[in-house]
């Protein structure tokens, strides 16, 4: 079984990212086969300043290394690397209709703003099928908002297997848990567009002047409060063990703390959590062309990969001889 994903460089990746994506991407890189890319081709829709697209490439390549992504079990690469995948999604555009790509969410709700949107962010999720599709992905795990692109990413594989013969493994999306909702400072879910996120490498004293500004309700001390409802604790409860999860639930029902408390404790666990892959990410940062030989690899491998794939897909539909 191949599991395949990516994730976009638009900014530094934050805990949202973590406990959401990152955290199970790398317990999947266990599973038979793992690819995960950075989708730099696709941040490109967003990200317009060249120098920040290049180091928010690098980084989001050393974060996920220091985060626990290994490359003897996974291929890690940068989608750009790869050029197959950008000749594999011409073959895919021609075959897909303006309708499925007119209902998908991102171009729609731009559209429903009135923003002006580019054939890129039009053809978004044609690019994201042949990114999927190149790989003969099995399995593509996504937050539940991706799930529509590999919708999108199955259709194109259904309806070129049927015009030109079977070429397309079936990918499925196994959606990501929900339940790690992770919220942000000011409570709502975390996200780099409503800028309420901590970001994992942030150093610890940020990390603290972070974690000392998130809101708070401003019932009297006194008063005993439901943790589970409470984003302070559902953040405390990342990255807390049974035990002191157990302790602190105890407290909130009890009443007569104070939320600065809990934010310490949280600031310690936060602090003692990410301290060993800190430490990772400093040899990594001191050691570029380590990263760079890693993404050369994974872009070696991949593109071999993706090159047997394309070629299948290219003598299926007559622009290529057979061999
Ligand atoms: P952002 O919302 O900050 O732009 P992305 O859309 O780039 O983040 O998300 C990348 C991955 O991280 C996705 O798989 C997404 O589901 C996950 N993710 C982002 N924010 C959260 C969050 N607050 N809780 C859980 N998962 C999240
Ligand atoms: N569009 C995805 C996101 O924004 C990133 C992505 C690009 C991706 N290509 C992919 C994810 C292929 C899975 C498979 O999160």
């Amino acid at each position: 079984m191949r599991v395949l994903s990516g994730i976009q460089p638009t900014g530094r990746f934050h805990w949202g990212n973590y406990f959401g994506a990152i955290r199970q991407y790398i317990d999947l890189q266990c599973e038979d086969e793992a690819y995960y890319f950075i989708a730099n081709l696709h941040a490109l829709t967003t990200v317009r300043d060249r120098d920040v697209l290049w180091q928010n490439t690098l980084d989001a390549a050393m974060d996920l290394l220091a985060l626990g992504l290994d490359p003897d079990r996974a291929t890690l690469f940068v989608q750009s690397d790869v050029p197959e995948v950008s000749e594999l999604c011409w073959l895919l555009m021609t075959g897909t209709p303006m309708g499925l790509l007119e209902r998908c969410h991102a171009f729609k709700e731009k559209k429903a703003k009135g923003v002006t949107a580019d054939a890129g962010l039009f053809t978004y999720p044609v690019l994201m099928a042949a990114d999927i599709l190149a790989y003969d992905s099995n399995v593509v795990p996504v937050g539940e908002d991706q799930v529509q692109h590999i919708e999108v990413a199955r259709d194109l594989a259904r309806s070129f297997n049927h015009q030109f013969g079977e070429t397309f493994v079936m990918p499925r999306a196994k959606v990501l848990e929900t339940s790690a909702k992770v919220p942000g400072t000011d409570g709502e879910k975390m996200s780099k567009s409503y800028e309420n996120t901590i970001e994992i490498f942030e150093t610890p004293k940020a990390m603290r002047k972070q974690i000392m500004r998130i809101v708070t309700d401003s019932r009297p001390m006194e008063d005993p409060k439901e943790p589970e409802t409470d984003h302070l604790y559902q953040l405390y409860w990342l990255f807390a063990d049974d035990a002191d999860r157990e302790t602190m639930a105890a407290k909130y029902r009890a009443g007569g703390f104070g939320y600065g408390e809990v934010k310490k404790a949280l600031a310690d666990a936060a602090d003692g959590f990410f301290a060993e892959f800190r430490e990772r990410r400093e040899q990594l940062a001191a050691h570029p062309e380590k990263v760079r030989d890693i993404l050369g690899d994974g872009a070696q491998r991949a593109r071999a990969k993706a090159g047997e794939v394309l070629r299948r897909a290219q003598e299926a539909c007559g622009v290529k001889a057979r061999s």
